[in-house]
Order: C-alpha cells, then sequence, then structure tokens
C-alpha cells in the first residue's frame, strides 16, 4: 500500500515510523514532512491545508489511504475533500472533528450527554464576558473557543487576572477567530491523564495512557506549550478508573456523538482530569496527541494500518488492541526561548548514536528539522522528542534522559523533570 500522512511533526514523524514497520506498507508520503520524516517517507511540498492539491496528488500517485494526522485540516474537512473525491482517509470528519475545533460544542454536547466535566458558561459578547469576569468564582479557567496551538487556555488565580484574560481572548483577539466565542470554565485540580483511543463510529478501544508535561520549565512553571514531554503509561490510571471512564466518559461519547448525526471515526484524544469527584473530562481532541503519539506509538504491538482500516470501516470490535508491558518516556529537545522567541537553523549532531540504539528502543522523532546542504538543522520551536522505552518507567526515564545526551545542537533546551511524577506512584 502506499500511504500519504498530512503533517509535519514529531507525532507525524512517529507515525511515519509506526507505518514503516508495516509489512502491508510499500511506500510512505508525507505532506509537507520535516526533516527526520524525509528520511523514511517521500515528503510532498503541500501544505496541510491545501486539500485540493494533496487530493490531486493522491490520485496521481495512487495513494491507497491518506492518514490526516493534524487538527486544522481536520476541523477544516480535510477527510471530508478526500472522501468527496473517493479516496480513503483516516480521521474524523469535519462534523466530528468539532469536538477538538469548537470547545463550547463540546461543552454542550457533555452538558446535554451528562458527561462529567467541569461547569462552564460560553460567551460570544464581550460585554457580557466582562460582567462575568468581575463577580465569577477564583480560580476561573477562560478558553478561545476554537483552535489555538493549545495555548489559548488562560487560568486565572485574580480578579485582574480574570478580567485581563477576557481582554486578550474576546477584545484583543490575541489566538485570532478562535476568540469569536469563549469559554468560562470552574477550574478544577487533580492528576491529568491524556487518553488516546481508536473509534469506528460506534465502538471505542483506547491506547495505554500517557502524561504530558505542557509548561515550559520545570516544575510546571512558564508558559503553556504544545508538550515539552510525554511518558506512558501513566501510574494513575489505573484499572479501576479506567472502568469508571469507559462507562461514563468514553463509550458516552462515542454515542452521543453518533446521535447527533456526528458519527466519530479516527482517533479521539481524552483530555481528563482524575478530580476527588472522579475522572472528568478537560478536553477532547479528535488526533493523536503530540507528543503522546511517541510515547504509545512505539509501545503498540499492532499494525496501524490495520486498526486504521477498522475505524474506517466499523469492525474495530473486532481488533485486539495491544501494549508492550513495557514504558516508554519522551523527552522533548527544544529551542531556548520556546514557545516564544527562538533562533533556527544550528546543525543537530548525535542523531547517529540515537538510530545506532533504535532495536534497544530508543528514537529521536522530528518536529522542527530541516535538511540543508550542512546537514539537518533546527527549524522551530520543538526540536526533536528523544524517546525511549525501559521496563519500567524509572528505567525508560533514565534512558530518555542517557539520549538527551547523545544529540547536541546550539541553544538546545529541554526540562529536566518529564516523569518526575512517577515517583509519587
Ligand atoms: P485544554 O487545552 O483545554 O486541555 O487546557 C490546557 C491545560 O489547561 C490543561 O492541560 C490543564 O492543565 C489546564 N486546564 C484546562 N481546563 C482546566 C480546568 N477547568 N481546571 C484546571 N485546569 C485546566
Ligand atoms: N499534547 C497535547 C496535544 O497534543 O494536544
Amino acid at each position: 500500500m502506499k500511504i500519504m500522512i498530512i503533517g509535519s511533526g514529531g507525532r507525524e514523524h512517529t507515525i511515519a515510523w509506526k507505518l514503516s514497520k508495516s509489512p502491508r506498507v510499500e511506500e510512505i508520503y508525507c505532506a509537507p514532512g520535516n526533516g527526520g520524516i524525509g528520511e523514511i517517507a517521500r515528503c510532498v511540498p503541500i501544505g496541510v491545508m491545501e486539500f485540493d492539491k494533496q487530493v490531486a496528488f493522491a490520485k496521481e500517485n495512487g495513494i491507497d489511504l491518506t492518514i490526516v494526522a493534524m487538527d486544522d485540516p481536520l476541523v477544516g474537512g480535510a477527510v471530508d475533500a478526500f472522501e468527496a473525491a473517493g479516496l480513503k482517509a483516516f480521521g474524523p470528519r469535519a462534523n466530528a472533528a468539532v469536538l477538538e475545533g469548537s470547545k463550547a460544542f463540546s461543552k454542550d454536547l457533555m452538558k446535554k450527554y451528562g458527561i462529567p466535566t467541569a461547569g462552564y458558561e460560553n460567551f460570544t459578547d464581550v460585554e457580557a464576558a466582562r460582567a462575568y469576569a468581575k463577580s465569577c468564582k477564583l480560580p476561573v479557567v477562560f478558553k478561545a473557543d476554537g483552535l489555538a496551538l493549545g495555548k489559548g487556555v488562560l487560568i486565572c488565580h485574580t480578579r485582574e487576572e480574570a478580567q485581563k484574560a477576557v481582554e486578550t481572548i474576546m477584545a484583543d483577539r490575541q489566538f485570532g477567530e478562535a476568540g469569536n466565542r469563549m469559554v468560562a470554565e470552574e477550574f478544577m485540580t487533580g492528576r491529568e491523564v491524556s487518553v488516546l483511543a481508536f473509534v469506528d463510529g460506534r465502538t471505542v478501544k483506547v491506547m495505554s495512557s500517557a502524561q504530558d508535561h505542557k509548561r515550559a520549565k520545570d516544575n510546571d512553571q512558564g508558559l503553556n506549550t504544545g508538550g515539552m514531554g510525554t511518558f506512558s503509561p501513566s501510574p494513575f490510571y489505573t484499572k479501576e478508573i479506567h472502568e469508571i471512564c469507559h462507562r461514563t466518559i468514553y463509550q458516552p461519547t462515542v454515542d452521543a456523538m453518533r446521535a447527533e448525526g456526528r458519527p466519530f471515526q479516527g482517533v479521539l484524544f481524552f483530555g481528563l482530569m482524575l478530580t476527588q469527584e472522579g475522572p472528568k473530562v478537560l478536553e477532547y481532541n479528535a488526533r493523536f496527541g503530540d507528543p503522546e503519539a511517541q510515547v504509545v506509538l512505539p509501545r503498540m504491538k499492532n499494525d496501524l494500518v490495520d486498526v486504521c482500516e477498522a475505524c474506517m470501516e466499523g469492525t474495530l470490535d473486532q481488533v485486539d488492541l495491544t501494549f508492550e508491558e513495557n514504558a516508554a518516556v519522551c523527552v522533548v529537545l527544544a529551542s531556548d526561548g520556546y514557545p516564544v522567541h527562538y533562533e533556527k537553523g544550528f546543525v543537530i549532531h548525535g542523531l547517529d548514536t540515537v538510530k545506532a540504539h533504535e532495536d534497544q528502543g530508543y528514537y529521536a522523532f522530528h518536529a522542527g528539522t530541516k535538511k540543508t546542504e550542512e546537514g539537518l538543522v533546527t527549524n522551530g520551536g520543538r526540536v526533536l522528542g528523544v524517546t525511549a522505552k525501559g521496563a519500567t518507567l524509572k528505567e525508560a526515564r533514565a534512558n530518555a534522559y542517557r539520549a538527551t545526551e547523545w544529540i547536541s545542537f546550539e541553544n538546545k533546551y529541554m526540562r529536566h523533570d518529564i516523569g518526575k511524577a512517577i515517583d509519587e506512584a
């Protein structure tokens, strides 16, 4: 089979790597891809939102299946565009990807179907939001309704912060059109878990759990980022919690979407908070997480193509989804200054050492890299997701941090406490 991936980050590199292990896959294409992806796939210079060009390329090159891995094209209707042209694409259609594309939609859905989540109010009118910020209970969480690269969430502990947040999102439109609507949410406390699931419209099968580290600096300080590191599985996500989540969150969400005439087929990502009152939904994403994919897919035993097909054909109930009984940790190597200002274009050294250890479970998944005449250079805020497996989480963490030392580039930055929570388990 010939498979094309839409996207260009560490998640897409991980998907490409996983596909490269499938005996069913002859050739992998990626639009637009990156330096690392180019080593195992043919990178195609087509943008993630250029659906017409993607479809034309798929037709001309006999692509059998396209995996749409990123939020923007999913929400924008990439899968619909492929299907309209009679082509196969993996991922939810736009009417289901709205679960990620609109936080107001997802909150209303949860309310209607009794799925546990934080109490909330939606706002379209800035004056009403200003009035709310003056008197609401603190802390409060304000979220831009639409896609904002994971940055449209503002947690406000003081009245001033709350009032400023409304201006940032709704008046100054710092997250652009994502701020046309805003959700105000009750602040929850507890441990966060990311649970990714395959869904075929009816059946939901979860992958091994993971935990992300969203803040830029150690001890969860600094700005929110796309994710600075992950580990899998989460020791806090017990079998008992899983049963509760399946009964109160996963299956009800999938059933609700079907009942709404928006059957969800693809990867559904449940961002959960394990609160005192039980697990609650923080957010839904309509795709693999990044960098969750980097610790989950290397541990998945199934052929990814088989599972994607089962999701599209509605036969997921017949799939026995299995994961290795080990652990993985991913430490993101970023450019110093991310997520604000950072320089690019520095040569990356040491990738060969990681490659030489791949059969021992070490990987460098590329996020922002580019191939140049001088070699691979940094080309983004997040540069690499250095991932390692281990028999236990502690071993995987030690291995991942050892591998970060093999790699060097100017302005290399990372958190040193990825997986620290493991010690509390
Ligand atoms: P989201 O993109 O909605 O997952 O929000 C990003 C991050 O903000 C989450 O991973 C949480 O750490 C935090 N967050 C979001 N909503 C809440 C909430 N209601 N209470 C506490 N923290 C939250
Ligand atoms: N790591 C969180 C996300 O992919 O949205």
